[in-house]
């Protein structure tokens, strides 16, 4: 592989959308942030100057960072920030990787404004396992609020309630003609006829999971978080966020007179408040005579896509079940059959007292709170990895991480009295190449909503799903060790459980949280210390000199 150069400027950079103007963080003043182009075993080196106020950190999100987690990004986890004027070099290499990922900021809620695509090709030579496209094209799913984000979550951890909602979703960092003067702002895909394109879809939306369609046209799905799987057609996805997908979209033979709508819109299992509202774009065949440069053109008629109830689960859990692996000579699934380890995490919303003198919103005049294991994890004010590797962890993190035994208690019935969680730093640690299953089950202790875990460091393989209690007795004559599709973000169905496996062949110290931003701020997330092996090759290698400081 060849190395490749980006230079990432952290900078403040006025927007405008919804008809107002707000100051964001942004790379190189673009929004969204500029994309990333390598090929499978390239090195990718990003040279991040910080130019603003606000510390940050930047995340890769699901490249494996073999044995290089000193670039993996969560703050506060891997590395402490980038603070104003300092400068990171993220340098890493593409293994055993190809498809869509995206990089964000991983600190806070910056990743609302700072994220990009990673458009991983397959080695030089090496064709699609599917129709080569005529053309690729990204399209991020975000979402935007007219206040500034940080000021969102700030006062929701201050009053223990939730944030408040977003204004719109976006699409290519643009919410599209249903929104209140955004006509100007519509994401255009202009298309041939007769051809077949790939998008690259990314669902970097912080708290939504999302259905997403085009009007008369339907997509085959071929890959998801950067493994392909055998192909099937569909007329809307669903998409989480951290979740990419890779569709074809093969357009009309004939020039199409229309403007085709294409949206996305949540699917909702649980949360009390949430923005329901729809980011449309454009599917535009190129017609010399009818062209517009407008949002679409008036005198065409207009389609838009059906997209599921904003509730249905039916719908999410099905387009779930067919995604499976491509499982082929050429891209064998590697599922691990044998299991050293099994652990069974309870992800889900909880709360804690109200501290005093404050006025607090959770159920009953709790603190929201979300836990793993009952845990509520307490971010350190050092990285991890660094008290990890100097063997200075007293003070920082605790290796405690609580072992629960499968179902001590019914997580779907009636919630138990006591909601309260413990706030703590724990890791929980594994030997270098542990195969591990690990169960994970919502709870309904305020409420069942399904939660889109991401581990970072690893691909897992989902080899099964349910709803209710896990059963640890006939669940796994279910699991699917065949061809289950491997990713690193996975949605735990409300009131459900999902298994994974998964092979700790990566030394480090890795984050793994709800994707739902403001479920990881509440403290659903965790970290696993995976220990180093005894040959050179399976060591956590020494930080780089440029490493930030706390
Ligand atoms: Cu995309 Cu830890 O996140």
């Amino acid at each position: 592989g060849i190395t490749r150069h980006y230079q990432f400027d952290i900078q403040m950079t006025n927007v405008t959308r919804l008809c107002e103007t707000k100051s964001i963080v942004t790379v190189n003043g673009q929004f969204p942030g500029p994309k990333i182009v390598a090929r499978e075993g390239d090195r990718v080196v990003v040279r991040v100057v910080n130019h603003a106020s606000h510390n940050i950190t930047l995340h890769w999100h699901g490249v494996r960072q073999l044995q290089s987690a000193w670039y993996d990004g969560p703050a506060y986890i891997t590395q402490c920030p980038i603070q104003k004027g300092h400068t990171y070099v993220y340098n890493f290499t593409i293994v055993g990787q190809r498809g869509t990922l995206w990089w964000h900021a991983h600190i806070s809620w910056l990743r609302a404004t700072v994220y990009g695509p990673i458009v991983i090709l397959p080695k030089l030579g090496v064709p699609y396992p599917f129709v080569k496209p005529y053309k690729e094209v990204p399209i991020i799913f975000g979402e935007w609020w007219k206040p500034d984000t940080e000021a969102v979550i700030s006062q929701a951890l201050q009053t223990g309630g939730g944030p408040n909602v977003s204004d719109a979703y976006t699409i290519n960092g643009l919410p599209g003609p249903l929104y209140n003067c955004s006509a100007k702002d519509t994401f255009k895909l202009k298309v041939k006829p007769g051809k077949t394109y790939l998008l690259r879809i990314i669902n970097a939306a912080l708290n939504d999971e999302l259905f997403f369609s085009i009007a008369n046209h339907s997509l085959t799905i071929v890959e998801v978080d950067a493994v392909y799987v055998k192909p099937f057609s569909t007329k809307t996805l669903l998409i989480t966020p951290g979740q990419t997908t890779n569709v074809l979209l093969t357009t009309q033979a004939q020039y199409p007179g229309a403007n085709f709508f294409m949206e996305a819109r949540p699917y909702v299992s649980g949360q009390a408040t949430f923005d329901n509202s729809t980011v449309a774009g454009i599917l535009e065949y190129e017609n010399p005579k009818s062209f517009s440069s407008s949002s679409f053109n008036k005198n065409l008629p207009l389609y838009k896509p059906t997209l599921p109830a904003l509730n249905d689960t039916s719908f999410a859990t099905n387009f779930t079940k067919k995604l499976r692996s491509l499982a082929n000579v050429n891209y064998p699934a590697n599922v691990p059959q044998g299991v050293d380890r099994q652990f069974f995490f309870t992800v889900g919303l909880g709360a804690n007292p109200c501290p005093q003198n404050e006025t607090c919103q959770g159920p009953n005049g709790t603190k929201f709170s979300a836990s793993v294991n009952n845990v509520s994890f307490i971010l350190p004010t050092t990285a991890l990895l660094q008290s990890h590797f100097s063997g200075k962890s007293r003070g920082v993190y605790r290796s405690n991480f609580p072992i629960m035994p499968l179902m001590p208690f019914n997580y779907t019935g009636t919630p138990p009295n006591n909601t309260f969680v413990t706030n703590g730093t724990e890791v929980l640690v594994v030997p270098f190449n542990t195969s591990v299953e690990l169960v994970m089950q919502d709870t309904s202790i305020i409420g069942a909503e399904s939660h889109p875990l991401h581990i970072h460091g690893f691909n897992f393989f989902v080899i099964g799903q349910g709803f209710g209690n896990y059963n640890p007795v006939k669940d796994p004559a279910g699991f699917n060790l065949v061809d289950p599709v491997e990713r690193n973000t996975v949605g735990v169905p409300a009131g459900g459980w999902v298994a994974i496996r998964f092979l700790a062949d990566n030394p480090g110290v890795w984050f793994m949280h709800c994707h739902l931003e403001v479920h990881t701020s509440w403290g659903l997330r965790m970290a696993w210390l995976v220990l180093d092996g005894n040959l050179p090759n399976q060591k956590l290698p020494p930080p780089p000199s440029d490493l930030p400081k706390c």
